[in-house]
């Protein structure tokens, strides 16, 4: 049992203690040692019967991710975790899971084990294995439907969301809702039960009924919402063999498919995600101890997309705004937009309209600076024009308090640049959202040459208070998202330009699964907007080198995209996009006259062509240290670009296709279209050469 499970008598209860921190996960020998407790308990006569509970914060979070790689690669054995867990409802002494923090995964399969759950008010259950590209692999897909019923079960185990304890009793997972010290209250329920006989959840088939249509419909369900994922479709099979077949048997089939899962490519990129979120919150030289600023009030300048969004995530988080417009039409527009998007949100019932006002009673619109001085953090949102962003931080100088953070949401520009206009260099940083600010996850923090330590724990600390993901960037044109996508869209541009439709450039990534083909993405974005940005950096252009035609065309048109009806695409009223013909005959026309020639191609070159732009820029990006580690653009693309969670993140595909083939795909490309367009990425030849990764190459112990 070791010291991962305490046994101890309280008041003629078994009191079974897990205690693997941080999250008592189901590490080797874990539930061997509940199994072996349960064994100790049930020949203890001074005992009626037994409570299973978590030591630190939480019940059990699941079994030991960090096991599963090398369960895949052979160093340990397959997953069993059925015959140790199933000791727990063998039981002859009632046993009663009490439950604060979270049971998920195999937390909660352990849980439903135990013949009663009682759980902490605060506390969360739920079969999360999908977002790890998994099923429940320890019984959840054949106990839960005995408890839950069949509905809900599919619903928890095929989107992986938890549910609160008040719904988990309501559902019938859970027994009772403890207020109170939940130690104590289980206790009490246990001798309240003791006498009872015990109820084996794997005996109980009241619940096990589908109405009909419910798995075909939760499967057509599965591949629109998960498009690509093999996991929600694997959890499904298994809850269907929770009704038609018998228990010992489904539980045969749910590991068949757990495996399936766990040896598929689509759980190692999805698990690299899951630690890599928490990896890119490691920053060298940034501890627990490093300061932070407290912020209490924050202040926003520009009310316009970003301005607006970022002013609602903040809200959203409970910090008071004030937000400063140019002018008043700009202000009412701004406003109104919050407004209606607050709006909008409680007439779908995803927000009750008390907290609506309550958040918007935290914004304040104003036309001027009042109030600034005492603002913790103030956020630029003005146009992308470095000299207006110069303007308004050289105003934020004279008015902000000395301690003030002063962020900036430019999404390309120099942060150096634009912190020399305020005479605290080491206050100033970027924090770059993503549209729509109050949605997206993804916060890039750009740090300057001159920024304090203190001033990129207060960001990264704040995003979580946000509900971001935060990855820290270096300063350079772009950081790291936008400098990478620069090169994927110019390869979609030039894929036209050479005879592929737009909608075949857009079906392409599409099917790679991007969230939206780049095309689609540019009429998103309005074209006026990418014009802007190539404007702004004109004077960086190499002459000579290849620049796509087209899109400045369809800006001088006025094809801007959705806004205008209009762009790569043509949009109808609801914005449902069809082949425009208008832009084909340009691209037709604008590639003859530049002598381009057009030929037939495939989906593959599409992919690899916009794919392996990304991977390269990422590589010399890697090696230039703009980014810390290669999951920290794997994270960036999966939170901002609609890169596949699946495939783990530009980086990881590349090491997952071999970055030997990677690369002498971009030797040819770098053969046909030259080195200015596909630049060498030494880190890569290095890497190669070496029989290395990116994953393996981290470079944060240098920094
Ligand atoms: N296995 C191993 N490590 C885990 C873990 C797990 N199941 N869950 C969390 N951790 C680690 C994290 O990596 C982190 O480590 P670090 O400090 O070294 O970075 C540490 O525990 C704390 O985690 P968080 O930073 O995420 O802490 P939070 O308090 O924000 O969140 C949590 C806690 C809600 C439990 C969150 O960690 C979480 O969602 N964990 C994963 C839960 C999950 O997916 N469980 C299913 C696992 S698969 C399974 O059970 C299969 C079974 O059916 C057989
Ligand atoms: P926007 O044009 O919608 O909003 C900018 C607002 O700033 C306008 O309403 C303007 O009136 C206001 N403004 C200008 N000068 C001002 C001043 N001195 N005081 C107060 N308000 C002032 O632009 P958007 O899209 O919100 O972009 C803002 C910034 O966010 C830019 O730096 C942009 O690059 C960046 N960004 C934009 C994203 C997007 O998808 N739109 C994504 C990420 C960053």
């Amino acid at each position: 049992m070791a010291d991962l499970i305490q046994l101890s008598i309280q008041d003629e209860i078994a009191v079974i203690t897990l205690n693997n921190p941080p999250v008592n996960a189901l590490s080797p020998g874990m539930a061997e040692g509940i199994a072996q407790a349960i064994h100790a308990a049930n020949k203890e006569p001074s005992t009626r019967a037994i409570v299973l509970i978590g030591a630190g914060q939480t019940f059990i979070a699941g079994a030991d991710i960090r096991e599963f790689e090398k369960i895949v690669s052979g160093e340990r054995p397959r997953l069993d975790l059925l015959p140790s867990l199933q000791v727990i409802e063998d039981s002859g002494k009632p046993v009663v899971a009490a439950i604060h923090g979270t049971a998920l995964g195999g937390g909660l399969e352990t849980a439903l084990c135990g013949h009663y759950r009682v759980l902490a008010a605060n506390a969360q259950v739920g079969q999360p294995e999908v977002k790890l590209g998994l099923i429940p692999g320890a019984g959840g897909t054949q106990r839960l439907p005995r408890l839950a019923g069949v509905a809900k079960a599919l619903e928890m185990c095929v989107w992986g969301e938890p549910v609160k304890a008040a719904e988990a009793v309501a559902l019938g997972v859970g027994d009772r809702v403890i207020e109170g010290d939940l130690l104590t209250g289980a206790i009490a329920f246990a001798h309240e039960i003791a006498s009872r006989p015990v109820r084996k959840t794997r005996e109980r088939n009241e619940k096990l009924q589908a109405s009909p249509g419910l798995f075909d419909a939760a499967r057509e369900q599965a591949r629109k919402k998960g498009r690509g994922l093999i996991a929600p479709e694997a959890a499904i099979d298994a809850i269907e063999a929770s009704i038609t077949l018998p228990f010992e048997e489904g539980c045969r089939r749910e590991a068949e498919l757990f495996n399936k899962c766990l040896f598929s490519s689509q759980s190692k990129a999805l698990i690299h995600a899951f630690f890599g979120e928490r990896t890119v919150a490691k920053i060298p030289g940034i501890t627990k101890a490093t300061r932070t600023f407290e912020i209490h009030r924050a202040a926003i300048v520009g009310a316009g997309t970003m301005g607006g969004g970022i002013a609602m995530a903040y809200v959203n988080a409970g910090i008071p705004v004030l937000l400063k417009e140019a002018s008043q039409e700009a202000l009412d527009r701004g406003m109104n937009t919050i407004r209606n998007n607050y709006a909008n949100t409680v007439a779908k019932g995803r927000l009750a309209s008390t907290i609506a006002e309550q958040r918007l009673a935290l914004l304040t619109p104003q036309l001027t600076y009042a109030g600034f001085e005492q603002a913790d953090i103030i956020i630029e949102a003005v146009f992308e024009s470095m000299s207006v962003k110069k303007q308004v931080f050289r105003e934020l100088d004279g008015i902000a308090k000395p301690d003030c953070v002063l962020a900036s949401n430019t999404s390309s520009l120099d942060i150096d640049e634009i912190a020399a206009a305020a005479n605290r260099s080491e206050m100033v940083i970027g924090n770059h959202f993503f549209s729509p600010a109050n949605v997206m996850r993804l916060l890039e923090v750009v740090r300057g040459k001159a920024t304090a330590r203190e001033v990129i724990a207060t960001s990264m600390l704040l995003a979580k208070r946000l509900g971001k993901v935060a990855v820290l960037a270096a300063n350079c044109r772009g950081f790291i998202g936008n400098r990478m996508i620069a090169p994927y869209l110019r390869e979609a541009h030039f894929l036209v330009e050479e005879g592929a439709s737009v909608e075949q450039v857009n079906q392409a990534l599409y099917d790679f699964g991007m969230a939206m083909g780049p095309l689609a993405v540019d009429d998103l974005t309005g074209l006026d907007v990418s014009f802007a940005i190539r404007k702004e950096f004109e004077q960086l252009e190499k002459p000579g080198v290849r620049k796509p035609l087209v899109p400045d065309l369809l800006y001088q048109q006025g094809r801007l995209g959705q806004k205008t009806g209009r762009g790569w695409s043509k949009y109808d009223a609801s914005r449902k996009p069809s082949p425009s013909e208008e832009t084909a005959a340009l691209i037709e026309r604008t590639a003859a006259e530049a002598g381009i020639k057009r030929r037939a191609l495939s989906s593959e070159e599409i992919v690899e062509r916009c794919i392996y732009a990304l991977v390269n820029e990422g590589a010399r990006i890697l090696e230039e240290g703009i980014a810390l580690r290669a999951v920290d653009i794997d994270i960036i693309y999966l939170n901002g670009y609609g890169f596949p969670a699946w495939r783990g993140g530009p980086m990881f595909y590349a090491d997952s296709v071999g970055l030997t083939q990677v690369a002498a795909r971009l030797e040819e490309f770098r053969q046909t279209h030259g080195e200015d367009l596909w630049p060498r990425a030494p880190l890569l030849e290095h890497l190669t050469s070496h029989g290395q990764t990116f994953s393996s190459f981290d470079r944060t112990n240098e920094v």
